[in-house]
This record gives structure tokens, sequence and C-alpha cells, in this order.
């Protein structure tokens, strides 16, 4: 594509690169204020709290929690994990730089686009949690077959775009539409250092009559093998890397080494050629570490503490029991374990999770949409971990309280459910006291 100045990082370090003048940039800190917005100040995280001296009440049974002693950090939303090195955790902050970063047109931003930085949905609670916004998937289902109309564009929405003569829209072929609200990244190191094997040995387990499970497999972009997906409300994707390079594509129009072809508004190539005005691959690599942005914001969300575990309490003990008994715990498995990872603080952890990170049929809480592997009904048992923290639930956001959301459980959980209706208004609080504290 054409090559228009620039003002952006990317293009200014290439840029420095031909004039030859790229030895300068060693007295300057890599990641200078480029973009408009001026990230928040960044913070070191702040240090580990000391253990108090009478040790908080642990919940009962075999749950671990994530953040009992010798396990994983119990800072608060948005700081690193605990037990990083000084080179790690310096890349966390330069991650984070990237993560709040809004992209601009001239450094490549769209054509077509949702917004501008990850940070921009990614916000609630703290950088890279959750939030309200949510995307725009379509498709077209004929006999029960969904068709991603890929050809149109399909099957994610760009809503935004860099002139308005190439705005995407839903086209009148698509007869499946759903959204899908922004989930939260505390944690997301750990889940990406759970084995493929453990997913796996989760469908192996015996379950009670009506539920199954089965995994996501993906064509992993990164290694080009197939592996176990864990990211994403259709366990799309299987590794934080693969995930960042996506979202820069698919979320924000920035092409990179994983996914280097713009896409075209609603399918339209011709279009896309007359708007897309920056040479593709745009994010390309930092002449000084050789890292591009999307290696950047993976060791970010990779180095991210998962959410603190609240205090447990006599209600709450009461209501972990009746999660068990209600067989909420069969597909939110309270923990798993990463496996060996040269990251001594992501390996061989317990990672207190809540969730066997399986595909279930929901029956009619599916979203319509299939996707790799995943049937239009199923959706990745959701995490619970961080619950307290979000401000919606369930995959279009539609649920306003915890309650709700385990209202609309239905197909495999359709069982867990009328048990759940059925409880006594005490042993509901008792219940919702517990998800309270995951
Ligand atoms: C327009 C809003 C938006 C932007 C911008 C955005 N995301 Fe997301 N993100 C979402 C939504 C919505 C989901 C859930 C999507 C799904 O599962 O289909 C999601 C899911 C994710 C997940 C999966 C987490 C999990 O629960 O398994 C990761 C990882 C992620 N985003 C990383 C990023 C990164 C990195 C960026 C920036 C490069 C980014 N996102 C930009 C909205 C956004
Ligand atoms: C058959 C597996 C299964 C069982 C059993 C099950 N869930 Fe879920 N749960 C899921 C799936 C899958 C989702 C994601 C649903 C969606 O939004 O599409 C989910 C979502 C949730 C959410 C919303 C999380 C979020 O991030 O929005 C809550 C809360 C929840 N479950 C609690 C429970 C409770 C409490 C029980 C027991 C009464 C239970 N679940 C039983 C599979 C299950």
């Amino acid at each position: 594509m054409i090559f228009s100045p620039s003002l952006s990082r990317r293009a200014a370090l290439a840029g420095a690169v031909l004039a030859g003048t790229i030895v300068q940039a060693q007295a300057q800190p890599p990641r200078g204020p480029v973009g408009p917005p001026t990230p928040p100040p960044v913070q070191a995280p702040a240090p580990a709290p000391q253990p108090a001296p009478t040790p908080a009440p642990q919940p009962a049974g075999p749950v671990a929690g994530n953040g009992g002693p010798g396990q994983i950090g119990r800072a608060g939303l948005g700081n690193a994990l605990t037990g990083l090195t000084d080179a790690q955790l310096a890349a966390f902050i330069d991650g984070r730089a990237d993560f709040r970063t809004a992209e601009t047109v001239a450094g490549g931003l769209g054509p077509i686009f949702n917004d501008v930085s990850c940070v921009a949905c990614h916000d609630a609670g703290g950088t890279g949690g959750a939030s309200r916004r949510t995307v725009t998937r379509f498709g077209r289902t004929v006999n029960g077959v969904f068709d991603p109309l890929e050809h149109l564009g399909g099957s994610l929405l760009q809503a935004r775009s860099i002139n308005p003569a190439i705005r995407e829209v839903v086209p009148p072929e698509a007869n499946t539409v759903a959204r899908r609200v922004t989930t939260p990244l505390f944690g997301a190191g750990l889940i990406d250092a759970i084995p493929d094997s453990a997913i796996v040995a989760g469908t192996l387990q015996r379950k009670p009559a009506g539920i199954a499970g089965k995994v996501s497999v993906v064509k992993d972009v990164v290694s080009g093998q197939n592996r176990i997906g864990r990211f994403g409300w259709k366990a799309q994707q299987a590794t934080l890397l693969a995930f960042a390079a996506d979202a820069y594509l698919n979320e924000m129009g920035i092409t990179n080494r994983f996914f280097p072809t713009e896409n075209a508004p609603n399918g339209n190539t011709a279009l896309l050629a007359r708007f897309d005005r920056v040479a593709d691959i745009e994010d390309v690599a930092d002449p000084l570490d050789g890292k591009t942005d999307v290696d950047r914001v993976a060791d970010f969300m990779r180095y991210l503490a998962a959410p603190a575990r609240g205090t447990a309490t006599a209600a709450s003990l009461a209501g972990e029991a009746i999660f068990n008994r209600l067989d909420c715990a069969v597909c939110h498995t309270p923990t798993m374990r990463t496996g060996r990872h040269p990251v001594a603080a992501l390996s061989e952890k317990t990672v207190g999770l809540y969730s066997d990170l399986l595909l279930h049929d929901m029956g009619t809480l599916g979203d319509g949409i299939a996707q790799g592997t995943a049937g239009a009904r199923d959706m990745r048992t959701a995490p619970l971990w961080g619950l307290r923290a979000r401000p919606v639930w369930l995959h279009d956001g539609r649920a306003n309280t915890v309650d709700e959301a385990v209202r609309a459980h239905a197909g495999e959980a359709q069982s867990s459910r009328v048990r759940y209706e059925a409880l006594s208004a005490t042993e509901r609080t008792q219940l919702l006291a517990f998800l309270d504290t995951l």
C-alpha cells in the first residue's frame, strides 16, 4: 500500500532506521508518549501485602483459592503477579503502556475497527478489566448450519471506520446477530500456562447425567499447531499472543505478523484499497528489542495478577457447599494447575479460576454463532474469579446481577439452574455470598 508520512511510534521508528539515526533513541525511554491521550502515570505495582498475623479464614474443602499462601499474587486488580523478575516487571509496565495507547490513523488504525486501544474496552476495575462494551457478530443460519458470511465481512462486525464511506453494516443476508461483552484479563497468564492436556483431562472425568463438555480445538496462528482453545466466550484462541494479534487486527485494524491482511469493509476489497493508506505489516518490530506491540501487550496480559480472593464468611462457606451440591463446580471447576513454565511466577501454580475451560451446550443461552469447533449453542464455562468486579454478566452482558446470570443457565446446566431456583432465600443468599468472594 501507499506509504504516507506518519507520526506513529511504529512508523517513526521505521523512519529512523531508514535514516540511520536509531542509535540516538538509546538515550530516550523507548516507549515515548506517542499517540494522542497521555496514558495515566505508570506506577510500579505495589509490593504484595505482608501476611496478616492471623491468617484470613480459607475456604473449606478442596478449593485452593487464587490467593492462598505460596500461590499467586494478592495484588489489586490491574497489578502485576508477585514474584516476577525485574525484567518481567519492566515488560509488564512496558506492555501496559501499549495496552493503553490509542492507535492513530497514520499509525495504521482501521480502515475499519471497533476501538482505538485495548483499554478502551478492557478497563473495569483496572487496566485489563472487563467492561460493558460489546462487539457484534453476525452470520446466516440455514437449517441449523451457521455461515459466518466471511465474504461479507463476517462474522465480526467492525462498527467504526476512518471514513464514513466505508463503515461496515450488518448485511441484509445475516439472520443471526449476537453481541459479546468484553471479558476481564486478570490472571490470563495463568490460564495461558495451563497445559492442553489438563483441559483435555477435564473431558474424561465422570460427570452427573446431562453434563458433558468438550474441548475447543483451534489452529494456533503462532505455532501453526492444533492447540486447545481457552480464551474468549467460545474458547476461540489458545494463547495470549494469538489473541493479542487477533485483537490488534480485528478490533483496531492493525495488521501484524500473524494477521498481515486488513479486513475489507463488508468484504469489499476495492473499497479497502481506496482507503487503506498505511503499508502492511503495520505492527513492526521495535529495532531496540525486536518486539512488536502484539508481543508487548501479550507480556502485559501474561504478567497480570489474578483477582484476589475475598474473605470467607460463615455465609460464604455455607454457599460454597451449595455451589458443590448443585453441580456448579462440575463446570466451574475451582482450580486447575499450570505446567512447568519458564516464568517462575507462572510455573506449576494452582489457578483458582472456577472454570474447566471446556465448551458446554448451553441450550437457549448459546449465542447462535458457530466458531471453530464450537457449535452455535456451545459456550466456554466462564471463569468466575473476579466475578464481583464485573459490571455485567453473561456473554452478551444481558445479566445485571449474578442471580440473573444463574437463572439464564440452560442446556447442560438446566438441572443446576432448576435446583438453584428451588433454593430457599437464605440458601440463595449464601450461594451469592460465596460467588462474591471469588
Ligand atoms: C471494541 C472493544 C475491544 C477492544 C478494542 C479490545 N477488546 Fe479484547 N475483548 C473484547 C470482547 C468483546 C471480548 C470477548 C470476545 C469474544 O469472546 O468473542 C474480548 C476478549 C479478549 C480476550 C479473551 C479473554 C478471555 O476471557 O479469555 C483477550 C485476551 C483480549 N480481549 C485482549 C485484547 C487486547 C490485547 C486488545 C488490544 C490489542 C483488545 N483485547 C482490544 C473487546 C475488546
Ligand atoms: C454445564 C456447565 C455449567 C454449569 C453446571 C453451571 N455453569 Fe455457570 N456458566 C457456564 C457457562 C458455559 C457460562 C457462560 C454462559 C454465557 O454467557 O454464555 C456460565 C456463566 C456463569 C456465570 C456468569 C459469569 C460471567 O462472567 O458472566 C455465573 C455467575 C455462573 N455461571 C454461575 C453458576 C452457578 C452458581 C452454577 C450452579 C447453580 C452454574 N454456574 C452452573 C457453565 C455452567
